[in-house]
């Protein structure tokens, strides 16, 4: 059984979406350890209280220094064993000492078809604000694996979504959210916590047949 830690910093629907996975037996052999969030009024904390899920806030702002805090969110992550950590919304930027531990193993969910759309300050409504600026006709979400750079990891999964004609940032982030990322980060927790995901060369292949990333909705 694969332990998750899955760090948010707002709403937390991406949260929610992995919970009802896990209820619904999409996601299979893997559990929800804790939920982390930066922020303490993060809806995402209501969320696992809602669902008797351990959750905590560790925020930069309660450490004297940013070095105490990544030590301390990365004691908790290791102390409890956890397998795979899952960034659902997390805006804090992650401790080196974690990400050189966890390679391969802290998944993220990014609002655009990577490498459009990302990097340092594509986040939010901004990743849909620029898309609709530069006229694209398809947008999308990608959940990746993440390494030392912004939005840089092996791409594990992508889904296209159609930009309509009198789309507003907010409804494009809306139906991106609906008919993407709720869909595709489950879907790669899946298939990592059952074996199906391998990296060589910074690229990712997956064994296992799956059609809910065809097609563009
Ligand atoms: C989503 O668009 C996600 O891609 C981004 O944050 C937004 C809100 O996520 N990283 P959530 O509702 O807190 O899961």
């Amino acid at each position: 059984m694969l332990k998750l830690a899955v760090l948010v910093s707002g709403g937390g629907t991406n949260l929610q979406a992995v919970i009802d996975a896990i209820d619904a037996g999409k996601i299979r052999n893997a559990c929800i350890d804790v939920v982390i969030s930066n922020n303490a009024n993060a809806y995402a904390l209501t969320r696992a209280a809602e669902h008797g899920i351990d959750h905590m806030c560790i925020s930069p702002k309660s450490y004297e220094s940013r070095a105490r805090f990544n030590d301390a969110l990365t004691d908790v992550i290791t102390s409890r064993g956890v397998d795979l950590v899952v960034l659902a919304g997390c805006l804090v930027i992650l401790p080196p000492q974690l990400i050189a531990a966890y390679k391969n193993r802290i998944v993220n969910i990014h609002p655009s078809l990577i490498p459009a759309f990302c990097g340092k300050g594509f986040y939010g409504l901004k990743v849909h604000e620029e898309a609709l600026k530069r006229g694209v006709k398809v947008t999308g979400a990608t959940c990746h694996f993440v390494d030392e750079g912004t939005d840089t990891g092996p791409i594990i999964l992508q889904k296209a979504v159609g930009v309509l004609p009198d789309d507003t940032p907010q409804t494009l982030q809306r139906r991106v959210m609906e008919c993407a990322e709720w869909i595709i980060l489950p879907l790669a927790i899946d298939l990592i916590a059952n074996g199906c995901v391998t990296v060589a060369d910074g690229v990712v292949k997956i064994t296992e047949q799956q059609s809910e990333t065809d097609g563009c909705c």
